[in-house]
């Protein structure tokens, strides 16, 4: 069992980012062997098609891919911009949906999110469950939403989830 555990912001403070850690750091004590993606390498050039007519799909999406097919599960942490997801991952994903093999097809997805708002990034998580729905990923029901989200209530926050998560079709 595996779990690749991808962020959506590559802010040096981001919360996200810190929340990914705090996932990875439960799933490793939980004996899980677990796979952080550095947000920096979702970073492409904004989709085009004459781009990818030119260079193919770039390299580290390429790599984002293989790490997508070799994980048993995946969590995908999203910040929440303007009510939707952020560009940074909307656009990581449209890049990994070019390559011949589309790297999600039949995946186990749970989407986590974190806002210092009120709503949690759930808004960002609905949107992307229909991105991953369309790429034939299966998406858990339950996401892990965090809404006021400051450095402790990552620290407290109750990871049962994410055991229901990794046992979810055993
Ligand atoms: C935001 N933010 C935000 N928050 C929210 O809860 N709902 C929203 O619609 C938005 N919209 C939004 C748009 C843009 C362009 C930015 C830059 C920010 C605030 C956002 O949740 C906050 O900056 C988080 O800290 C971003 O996540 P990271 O980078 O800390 O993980």
């Amino acid at each position: 069992m595996s779990l690749l555990i991808i962020a959506g912001s590559s802010r040096k403070a981001s919360i996200n980012r810190r929340l990914q850690e705090r996932l990875a750091e439960v799933a490793e004590s939980n004996g899980v062997q677990c796979y952080m993606y550095p947000p920096a390498e979702l970073d492409a050039p904004i989709y085009n098609g004459d781009y990818e007519d030119e260079n193919g799909v770039p390299s580290n999406i390429q790599k984002l891919a293989t790490a997508v097919k070799e994980a048993s599960k995946i969590i995908v942490v999203t910040p929440e911009y303007n009510s939707s997801i952020p560009p940074l991952l909307k656009n990581a994903i449209d890049w990994s949906s070019r390559l011949d093999t589309n790297p999600w097809a039949g995946k186990t997805v749970l989407l986590a999110g974190a806002s210092p708002g009120q709503f949690g990034a759930i808004r960002s998580m609905n949107d992307l469950r229909g991105v991953f729905c369309n790429l034939d990923a299966w998406v858990a029901p339950a996401v892990a939403s965090i809404a006021k989200t400051d450095a402790d209530k990552i620290a407290e926050l109750d990871t049962d989830f994410l055991s229901k998560f990794m046992r979810q079709g055993d």
